[in-house]
């Protein structure tokens, strides 16, 4: 089964068995019904956030897993939303945005299914997904049994989750409920939300406003994966120790930062990826960097920390492209930065 079109880099590889799964029960009997040779198991949502690097030998599963639920919370400034893992989780932002509840706005169009926002807490714009689970329902792969996580239970950081550590490939999310507000509390200190709601003369925005901002924002900056195929950042921002970063804005003192706590800052990666000259470049055949225009995986010309398949890159093309860059940057900066895209 070719995988092209369940991953947004647009990348062409197989894998043995491709499975989705419209109910629970239906999972649950899938599960059981497994044996070694199916195995092993990859899950997956809409592969915005994957890139394949080989054939993949075993089953990969997605969930189809539809629905969008109000639950009243009993407490009447909040509702409860409960949706299936395999419903669009800009759907849910739409959809929360348009019934006046609050907190989704600034996680508007990023792609990804409502199952990889619990396992990946995406984020954007000051938000993160974390701020409105409420809870995780999954089943357990091996035994089938379902399980219910509380946000607390899920030990969420930046993009991180347990689901991603010591429970990798232990459970397949069914059903997120998230916690929304009745009442409107706008988060607006990131980037540039507040002169381009001030551009178009508001001064007092709605979710809605946020939300069409938000995405206007992102479509300026950011590659359609329809038409470019790429996965979003593909490296996360680094975290560094304050000396490092007291050496840096010595050498730089415009370079962008992000305050941690006492010992720590966060420094933009595509800001230190552009600043290694990476922006609309790419690696030559002799794997040198070379303009854009030459190459199948190039750096994005208007966010650094995005890489593009401008069409018939191979996995091994931009694992190529990743390493040379991580190499610049730990040469002129010293700063290690890793890849928030999962590789397989
Ligand atoms: N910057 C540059 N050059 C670049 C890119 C960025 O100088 O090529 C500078 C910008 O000028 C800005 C700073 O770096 O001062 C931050 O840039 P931006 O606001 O574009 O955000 P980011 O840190 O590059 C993160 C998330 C994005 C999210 C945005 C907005 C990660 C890994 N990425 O990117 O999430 O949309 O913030 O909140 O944390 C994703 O995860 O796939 C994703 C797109």
């Amino acid at each position: 089964y070719n995988l092209l079109n369940n991953n947004t880099f647009g990348v062409s590889e197989e894998c043995r068995r491709f499975v989705q799964c419209d109910t629970v029960d239906e999972l649950r009997r899938m599960l059981l019904s497994l044996t070694d040779k199916d195995t092993p198991l990859l899950v997956i949502g809409q592969g915005s956030n994957l890139l394949l690097t080989k054939r993949f030998d075993g089953t990969v599963l997605r969930s189809n897993i539809k629905g969008i639920e109000v639950i009243e919370s009993g407490d009447e400034d909040c509702v409860l939303v409960r949706c299936g893992s395999g419903e669009c989780f800009d759907d849910v932002v739409d959809y929360c945005v348009s019934h006046g509840y609050h907190g989704a706005e600034n996680l508007s169009i990023i792609p990804g299914d409502v199952g990889a926002s619990a396992v990946q807490n995406i984020g954007a714009y000051g938000c993160e997904a974390k701020d409105i689970i409420h809870s995780v329902e999954a089943l357990d792969i091996v035994t089938g049994e379902q399980a219910v996580f509380t946000n607390e239970d899920c030990h969420y950081g930046y993009r991180r989750s347990r689901f991603k550590e010591e429970w990798k490939g232990r459970y397949i999310v069914t059903y997120v409920t998230y916690k929304l507000a009745k009442t409107f509390v706008p988060h607006l200190e990131y980037g540039n939300i507040i002169s381009e709601l001030e551009r178009r003369g508001i001064t007092n925005p709605d979710a809605k406003d946020v939300r069409e901002v938000i995405i206007d924002i992102r479509n300026a900056k950011l590659p359609d994966p329809k038409v470019e195929g790429n996965a979003g950042s593909f490296f996360m921002n680094p975290v560094v120790p304050v000396e490092t970063f007291r050496r840096l804005l010595a050498d730089y003192p415009s370079m962008p930062h992000y305050h941690i706590d006492e010992e720590h800052e966060k420094i933009p990666a595509g800001w230190l990826i552009e600043k290694c000259g990476w922006k609309g470049r790419g690696l030559s055949s002799e794997g040198k960097m070379a303009d854009g225009a030459e190459c199948k995986a190039v750096v994005h010309s208007k966010q650094a920390l995005v890489l593009v398949n401008k069409g018939g890159a191979t996995g091994a093309d931009i694992v190529a492209l990743s390493d040379a860059i991580r190499r610049s940057v730990r040469e002129k900066f010293g700063v290690d930065i890793y890849p928030e895209v999962n590789f397989l």
